[in-house]
């Protein structure tokens, strides 16, 4: 068990206990006796390391509310439902809130809890990849309003994030896939060599799983427990490595004046991306492996494919090089594609134009582009969408 703090100055405001198995929650759980979770119905129907995390609660007196997570309702309205819930229930200041799921709870959770009374103490318990090298560390939190993406919501640090990789063996292929480019994200920022370490750990991972349940024909549920279960010492030092890496830069910026901004690399794209496959749905030829279903094109695609798209630019923006694919643009497709996860993005550069404009990281008619050097070394760069748009052509 590892414990990795998120700092303010000196002071340490958060912390994250990243732990294979799940003892460590009853542990972090001891200190609070009013405790309200909220739970995706998903996650308490399909996981068994969350019906044990139920029984756990139960024992405690905890109240459990269960909730539909998906981006069409990660919305004001479930959030007052929350609120309504911790109100009918006599939630008070001394309330913990405890989040258990992906990144749409525990953005939606934790909104409530900052809401709720001017704000009560809140917890995650995130349950897929994504959310435990992201979503969950740093204190965003919100909620979708119109067609945009978490543009309500505030910086607030929950009381503790407690990682397990025992909860990721029944979770869908393609979201672990969607944490597979969230942690790649986090290891191109800064890389104390883990980039490579978990590029291999997603290459074997993809090809153990098509050997066993595409070519052997055993039952896919089944392979995906097994290799979960076999890796998951790696993958929770994986994990941990990159939980210490957003710490890192969130104790340094916390509100994302500056170096925070990094975090986003992939995002501006990323953003657009996930709007128009949501506006326009369907199927669309993305130029390299075929057609791709963009309606329901995952978050952590959506960054795959931003990540491709922000290395082309910095190689264009630093060298001008005009090469079809550049050299880190082609390692990072090329351990993407490793690890099954879709890259190539289905819009151009002019079809993304006008939602990156709106992107809530524009300021002064400039939006902030992170942009990859190599694999450990990224910079901020403040670009026109014209700008972006002239040198992607
Ligand atoms: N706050 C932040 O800093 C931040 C950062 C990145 C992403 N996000 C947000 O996170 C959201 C995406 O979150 P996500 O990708 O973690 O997933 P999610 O919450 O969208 O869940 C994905 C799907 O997996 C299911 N699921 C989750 N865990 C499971 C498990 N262990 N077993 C079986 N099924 C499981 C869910 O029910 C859901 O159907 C987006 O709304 C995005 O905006 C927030």
């Amino acid at each position: 068990m590892e414990q990795i703090n998120i700092y303010s100055g000196k002071k340490a405001i958060s912390r994250i206990v990243v732990a294979e198995g799940l003892q460590g929650l009853d542990a972090c759980l001891k200190p609070y006796r009013h405790i309200y979770a909220v739970i995706d119905r998903n996650v308490a129907e399909k996981c068994p390391a969350v019906s044990r995390v139920m029984k756990m609660l139960e024992d405690r007196q905890a109240r459990i509310r269960l909730v539909e997570a998906s981006e069409e309702s990660k919305t004001l309205e479930t959030v007052m439902d929350i609120c309504s819930w911790l109100l009918e229930n006599n939630a008070d200041r001394d309330a913990l809130v405890l989040a258990v799921g992906g990144g749409i709870v525990t953005d939606m959770a934790g909104f409530a809890s900052c809401i709720y009374k001017r704000g009560v103490r809140f917890a995650y318990m995130p349950t897929t990849l994504l959310s435990q090298v992201d979503a969950s560390i740093g204190g965003k939190t919100g909620v979708n309003f119109h067609k945009y993406k978490n543009i309500l919501g505030v910086i607030r640090q929950p009381e503790f994030t407690y990682l397990c990789p025992q909860v990721l063996e029944s979770l869908p292929l393609r979201d672990f896939h969607s944490g597979v480019a969230e942690m790649l994200k986090t290891f191109v920022i800064e890389d104390g060599g883990n980039y490579q370490k978990a590029a291999d750990l997603f290459f074997d991972i993809s090809s153990e799983f098509t050997l066993e349940a595409h070519i052997n024909g055993k039952d896919e549920g089944q392979v995906w427990k097994a290799l979960m279960a076999k890796h998951k010492r790696t993958l929770a030092e994986l994990i941990a490595a990159a939980a210490r890496v957003k710490a890192g830069v969130v104790s340094r910026d916390q509100f994302e004046r500056g170096e925070r901004r990094k975090l986003n690399l992939g995002h501006t794209f990323a953003h657009a991306i996930e709007t128009l496959a949501q506006q326009d749905g369907g199927e669309r030829f993305n130029g390299h492996d075929g057609i791709q279903d963009v309606k329901g094109v995952t978050h952590g695609e959506a960054v795959a494919m931003g990540m491709v798209l922000a290395a082309r630019l910095a190689d264009r923006y630093y060298r001008s090089d005009r090469s079809e694919t550049t050299e880190l643009e082609a390692k990072i497709s090329a351990d993407f594609w490793d690890a099954d996860v879709p890259c190539y993005c289905p819009y151009t550069p002019e079809e993304m134009a006008g939602i990156m404009k709106k992107d809530k990281k524009a300021e002064g008619g400039k939006v902030h582009f992170v942009l990859p050097k190599a694999i450990g070394d990224v910079e901020t760069v403040d670009l026109t969408v014209e700008e972006v748009v002239a040198l992607l052509k």
